[in-house]
């Protein structure tokens, strides 16, 4: 990894840094924000890697948060993107490589009838909500603790509470979200399938849906939990949502419902389906999704889903190039096997180190938690996990070049070669060495 700096670039690194801290605000994109001394402007990004504008090169290991699963600017993504630009960017009509995702879209994905495209994961995840109400008449929905949804005023509860939520009450995560939402939003702990079930029953008559990350965080479902899900919200009349924001065409081409053998009634995709490019939908039963078409039901009777920029030509595009990659055989298998290994090493070097680390997850997207808390099942148990420990190690990874967001996520790309394991387990196993060297002084 080249770790050299141009004196000249890292001058104007540090004016581009000084400019961001002036001009955005907060100085950055959102929650998180590097320490200073460590904090960067990427220039660019190729593969598994990125560099900064300072000259430095990292192995990216964030991957915009997930959505560059074919690593950054792949030549089939940006030679489907460069043949529509010309042709233009956006119509706000239908469009030929819109329609062509959506069928592509509809064959992959196990409950998918039709789609509806939004902008981003948070839309998806509002409108898959609003949709549901619209469907069953009930206005309440069921999120679980530490289910992240995006940034709407009915994810934002008991996202990352401090304390156990008072089920099926939480607390906002949010400052500004209106209390009024949160009358709408009961909480339930995940893989609990009695507390679950008793909420439901108990509220049944008025929870239009049950929302959740199959795989949530990095939280793998016990077994039966889903299915648990889906009988009871089949029989009392809840449409049951996956956020497949995370894992759709990442843990396998047909996402957590195929992974994980269940169907929900609508899904939420985001990030990678559309390679790179800003694009989300929602998936789902056609009965279910009939409240958004204005062809068959009076206007005061369909759901308003509708943004500018939604089903966007270049994004479709780029779309339609990325899952064409992506069908190749062997890609899941490739991206689980080089997860795999780095997931099994990284575990193996920090007990080597005397550290009680665990990677829960999947392999093409996983956490590094330092706890022994067995199994980890649920956000209390997250939890237990040592975060100074955690911001710690990801600070010396970053140190040495590979890019990570501390105490959150690895994410995996196809890009990734059992090269660049190799090289990060030697930098994971140096960072280790490094925590259990301060740990001991
Ligand atoms: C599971 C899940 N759902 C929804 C979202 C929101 O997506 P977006 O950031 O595109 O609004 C995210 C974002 O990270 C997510 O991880």
């Amino acid at each position: 990894m080249d770790r050299r700096v141009d004196d000249a670039l890292s001058r104007k690194q540090a004016a581009l840094l000084a400019d961001a801290g002036r001009y955005l605000a907060g100085g950055g994109l959102g929650l998180f924000v590097l320490p200073p001394e460590r904090n960067l402007v990427v220039a660019r990004g190729e593969g598994a890697r990125v560099w900064d504008v300072a000259g430095r090169e990292y192995l990216d290991y964030h991957l915009s948060s997930g959505p560059a699963l074919l690593g950054h600017a792949h030549p089939a993504v940006m030679a489907a993107v460069a043949q529509q630009l010309p042709k233009g960017t956006t119509y706000y009509f239908l469009n030929e490589p819109e329609i062509a995702l959506a069928k592509r879209l509809v064959e992959a994905i196990p409950c998918a009838e039709v789609v509806h495209y939004a902008g981003s994961g948070t839309e998806a995840t509002l409108y898959a909500l609003r949709i549901a109400r619209a469907f069953t008449g009930r206005s309440k929905v069921l999120k679980f603790e530490g289910g992240w949804h995006g940034m709407h005023d009915y994810g934002l509860w008991g996202t990352v509470p401090a304390q156990p939520s008072a089920y099926p009450t939480a607390k906002p995560d949010s400052v500004g979200v209106p209390g009024q939402a949160g009358e709408t939003v009961l909480v339930a702990p995940f893989n609990d399938v009695q507390r679950t079930l008793a909420i439901l029953e108990e509220h049944a008559r008025d929870i239009a849906a049950v929302i959740v990350e199959p795989l949530q965080r990095v939280l793998l479902p016990a077994p039966g939990f889903l299915e648990a899900l889906r009988e009871a919200t089949r029989r009392l009349g809840i449409v049951l949502v996956f956020d497949e924001i995370v894992t759709g065409f990442r843990i396998a081409w047909g996402g957590a419902q195929e992974k994980y053998g269940v169907v929900p009634d609508l899904a939420c995709y985001g990030k990678a389906i559309s390679g790179g490019f800003p694009l989300a939908a929602i998936a789902g039963r056609a009965e279910v999704m009939a409240v958004l078409d204005a062809r068959s039901r009076p206007r005061e009777q369909v759901v308003w889903a509708t943004n500018t920029l939604n089903g966007n030509p270049v994004c479709a595009a780029a779309g339609v190039a990325a899952l064409d990659v992506l069908a190749q055989p062997g890609t899941y298998a490739r991206l689980a096997a080089v997860g795999s290994r780095l997931r099994e090493g990284i575990v193996a070097a920090g007990e080597r180190h005397g550290f009680e680390v665990q990677a829960p997850g999947e392999d093409a997207v996983f956490g590094v938690r330092f706890t022994g808390r067995r199994p980890l099942s649920n956000w209390t148990d997250l939890t237990t996990a040592d975060k100074q420990l955690g911001w710690r190690w990801a600070m010396a990874l970053l140190d040495r070049g590979l890019l990570v967001n501390p105490n959150e996520k690895f994410y995996i790309s196809i890009a990734h070669t059992h090269a660049d394991v190799d090289a990060t387990l030697a930098i994971a196993d140096e960072a280790f060495a490094e925590l259990a060297k301060s740990r001991q002084a």
